[in-house]
């Protein structure tokens, strides 16, 4: 039985010395030897054979052949990883280095999400040309030349040879092109950049984002437009925010309103300086469509009726995320971007 030990232990240390490098081999050693079938296991089970005084001399001597055997194959297994570490000059035990990757700017989260509540409710996503004709962006809308419902939609003009070419001061210019197009029933939306000559500060920029909504059929009501709305404010900034119209004016919406939510910031109490305490925030315009926009589309106004909103995104995220300073969504300084 000694005898038999010390052939084993031999032919294992020798077996772990000649093994390649690779870890496979060193385990199947480790299985032939220790394993629950191993070879020093089937020893140990004879140990019945051997006289009662000679049993605890050879049980120690199955434990010192075993543990030697695993210490050399463990000191064989970290040679190996030693090896690998240094292989081409590269110390693979370093920590890595993170990349931080990157993540969608503020405004387009802000788009995104607006879309996603739309899109829930059946709308589409149309996108229109941010070069725009003064057809689209003015005459089909209703909105006359020389008429002064122009200043309110201050234009950058392009100089071009024939047409007048300038950048949509809205994206209600799409409402046209898509009708022109397409015929009702359907609801759309429209995200997409639009240009002003603004002087720049905290809450205006030469160019901003803006959603349109447009919704043509049998039968819509104004009803519909609150409804949704009502939908979309309660998804957008919290279940209990309440939702008001105000008469306004938009040569092509009739009747138009102006629709504020109820402050998300001071719920309603105390100074707040972001609704002035007036606890009510503009945050878009809206109406039904003046029948003049669908005769100019060709739609029959006595066959259709629809609705129309248009809100501006930076508004909505500067309210959303407390941000004071349009500036802030266009400078790309990380500091700022990075948390969100
Ligand atoms: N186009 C309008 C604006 O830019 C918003 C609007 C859109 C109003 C649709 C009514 C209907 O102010």
């Amino acid at each position: 039985m000694r005898e038999e030990l010390k052939k084993l232990e031999t032919e294992a240390l020798k077996e772990i010395e000649a093994s390649s490098n690779d870890r496979e081999a060193l385990e199947a050693i480790r299985v032939k030897y220790l394993g629950r079938k191993g070879a020093l296991t089937d020893i140990f089970k004879k140990i019945g054979t051997v006289s009662p005084s000679e049993k605890p001399e050879i049980g120690r001597l199955i434990n010192i052949v075993k543990e030697n055997v695993s210490k050399t194959l463990d000191a064989k297994s970290e040679a190996i990883s030693k090896r690998s570490v240094k292989l081409d000059g590269v110390d693979v035990t370093l920590p890595g280095v993170a990349h931080k990757t990157g993540h969608l700017h503020p405004v387009t989260r802000t788009i995104n999400e607006i879309s996603d509540i739309f899109i829930s409710l059946g709308f589409r996503v149309i996108e229109g040309p941010e070069i725009e004709t003064e057809y689209y962006n003015f005459e089909a809308l209703n909105i006359p030349l020389e008429h002064p419902s122009r200043d309110a939609f201050d234009t950058f003009y392009l100089k071009t040879e024939k047409e007048k070419y300038l950048l949509r001061s809205h994206t209600s210019p799409v409402q046209a092109r898509f009708m022109e197009e397409n015929s009702p029933p359907f609801a759309i939306i429209v995200p997409g950049r639009v240009y002003r000559p603004d002087a720049t500060d905290a809450s205006h920029s030469f160019m901003f984002h803006q959603i349109e909504g447009l919704v043509v059929g049998k039968d819509i009501k104004f009803s519909d437009l609150k409804g949704v709305l009502t939908i979309f404010s309660k998804q957008m900034f919290g279940s209990d925010t309440k939702m008001r119209f105000r008469p306004s004016f938009f040569p092509f919406t009739e009747p138009s309103a102006e629709v504020d939510v109820s402050c998300i910031i001071c719920k309603g109490e105390g100074h707040c300086s972001v609704c002035g305490d007036k606890r009510w925030l503009e945050i878009l315009g809206a109406g039904m469509v003046n029948p003049k926009v669908f005769k100019a589309v060709g739609y029959d106004p006595e066959k259709y009726t629809g609705f129309a909103f248009g809100m501006g995104v930076e508004r909505i995220a500067m309210l959303k995320y407390g941000v004071n300073d349009i500036r802030l969504f266009y400078e790309n300084d990380v500091r700022f971007l990075e948390q969100f």
